[in-house]
């Protein structure tokens, strides 16, 4: 196949270049169209458009495969853990025991925050959403460690910053929820490892040592690990067009989760459990639930259905619905919401509004019937969601860096008035 395109405008063919990248896929170079043509492209949403060159996460939407740096996400969910898959994520490849022993040991030095942070949390209302609250106290980590301010600084200080975004940002959900809760707080724990810290941080009390139960650890490692990345997801690519104005990475990331926020990307976890919890107290009636989703006039939609890129299954979906059958049985729960969801799937996935749209469970249909069995409430599930894709936001950010990518600018279509004349406000009707 020709690695160059043709494009005829005006009776005359332009050439442009065809990259080919590690997986084969296609991209025509266009960074010469307005140039040599004057015009430019079009893309609402960029359904079409490739920002980036990245060497992170690869996925094929066409065949359900998701991969980290070469490696299948259902190898990385079975054999590996989050720290790990972190390490793999930012520093490229997955990290020898000494190495990942290493990263533990530094982020263990960095987990505190400083106890000033803890006056943002008794100024917000006590039921405001814990995304607005990780949002602006991640942000607000860039007040207290200036020396992250410079996008450009030493690659150890860069280091550091990032260790200390990992190393604080499960003490900030922990401090958030436990704050929600009217709880004391519980602070972090070298003896503990990365997961199992968080979950001390949630589940722990001050009255009390708790036992911190394998099965809940292994979800969590599994959960976090499908979340880490999803090359230029809304989210990721908030953070590599805000970090591309040399923007620090605390704010950039801070960025990121408000794009997560939104019900349409990561908000559809919380969006999902809303919708079974209504269905069910709706009678459970699946058949009327599908064909409101099937209903232009109807505003409701089948939330954790559908994806951007994946027209197949999503493979972290099978993985977590699998999960979900496994820890739900461990911990000896029956979540009515479960055979809701799993009839609401095989109904939809027999159906032709469905079937030619190619609308498949994505990774929130299931996820937040585990959050919910580990004990996590509706309104922390977004942000659980973030403490996964943290690592990921993080090397996306990284690796824009590292390639002296240009500061993001797209340009657009003007459709509005052209010329008018200025009317003083004494003639204005
Ligand atoms: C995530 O990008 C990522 O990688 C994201 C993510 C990640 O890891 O970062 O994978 C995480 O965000 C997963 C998606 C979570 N969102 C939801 O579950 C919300 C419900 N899903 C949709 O709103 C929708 O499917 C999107 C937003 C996910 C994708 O929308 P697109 O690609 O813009 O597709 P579209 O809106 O153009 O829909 C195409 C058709 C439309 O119908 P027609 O106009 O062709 O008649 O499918 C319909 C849509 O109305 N449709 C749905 C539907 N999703 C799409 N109809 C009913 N229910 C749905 N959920």
């Amino acid at each position: 196949m020709s690695d160059i395109a043709e494009i005829k405008i005006g009776g005359k063919v332009y050439e442009f270049p065809v990259i080919t990248g590690s997986e084969g896929e296609k991209a025509i170079d266009i960074s010469k169209l307005r140039d040599l043509t004057g015009h430019i492209t079009l893309d609402f949403g960029y359904k079409n458009t490739g920002s980036t060159k990245s060497a992170i996460t690869f996925l094929d939407g066409e065949k359900g495969i998701l991969k980290y740096r070469g490696y299948s996400i259902e190898e990385l969910a079975e054999k590996s853990t989050f720290l790990e898959v972190a390490y793999l994520l930012i520093y490229g490849d997955l990290p020898s025991q000494n190495e990942v022993s290493e990263f533990q040991s530094q982020i263990s030095r960095h987990t505190l925050i400083h106890e000033d942070m803890k006056k943002f949390l008794d100024g917000y209302p006590s039921k405001s959403h814990p995304m607005a609250q990780l949002s602006s106290l991640v942000c607000s980590l860039s007040t207290f460690y200036p020396e992250s301010l410079n996008a450009n600084s030493s690659p150890e200080t860069m280091d550091l910053t990032m260790i200390k975004l990992l190393a604080k940002f499960p003490t900030i959900v922990s401090f958030i929820y436990k704050k929600s809760l009217g709880h004391p707080l519980i602070y972090p724990k070298n003896k503990f490892d990365y997961v199992s810290n968080f979950l001390n941080m949630i589940f722990g009390q001050r009255t009390e040592e708790i036992e911190i139960d394998p099965v809940v650890v292994s979800a969590m490692n599994t959960l976090l690990i499908l979340h880490a990345d999803h090359e230029q997801n809304c989210s990721a690519s908030t953070v590599r067009m805000v970090g591309s104005s040399d923007c620090n990475l605390y704010a950039s990331v801070s960025a990121g989760i408000d794009a997560l926020w939104g019900p349409l990307h990561g908000g559809a976890n919380q969006a999902v459990i809303e919708m079974l919890e209504r269905i069910k107290e709706d009678g459970g009636d699946t058949e009327k639930w599908i064909n409101k989703a099937k209903d232009k006039n109807d505003p409701f939609r089948m939330m954790g259905f559908g994806h951007r890129v994946y027209k197949n299954f999503d493979p972290r979906a099978k993985i977590i619905k699998k999960a979900c059958d496994d820890i739900l049985e461990k911990l000896g729960i029956d979540d009515p919401v479960l055979e809701i969801a799993k009839k609401l799937e095989e109904a939809a996935l027999s159906d032709p509004y469905f079937v030619e749209r190619k609308l498949y469970p994505n990774v929130d249909f299931y996820s937040g019937i585990i959050y919910r069995a580990l004990g996590f409430p509706t309104d922390m599930f977004t942000v659980l969601f973030a403490l996964g894709r943290l690592p990921g936001w993080i090397a996306q950010w990284k690796e824009m860096h590292e390639n002296k990518e240009p500061i993001g600018r797209p340009r657009q279509i003007y459709v509005g008035h052209t010329n008018r004349e200025f009317v003083s406000i004494e003639n204005r009707k």
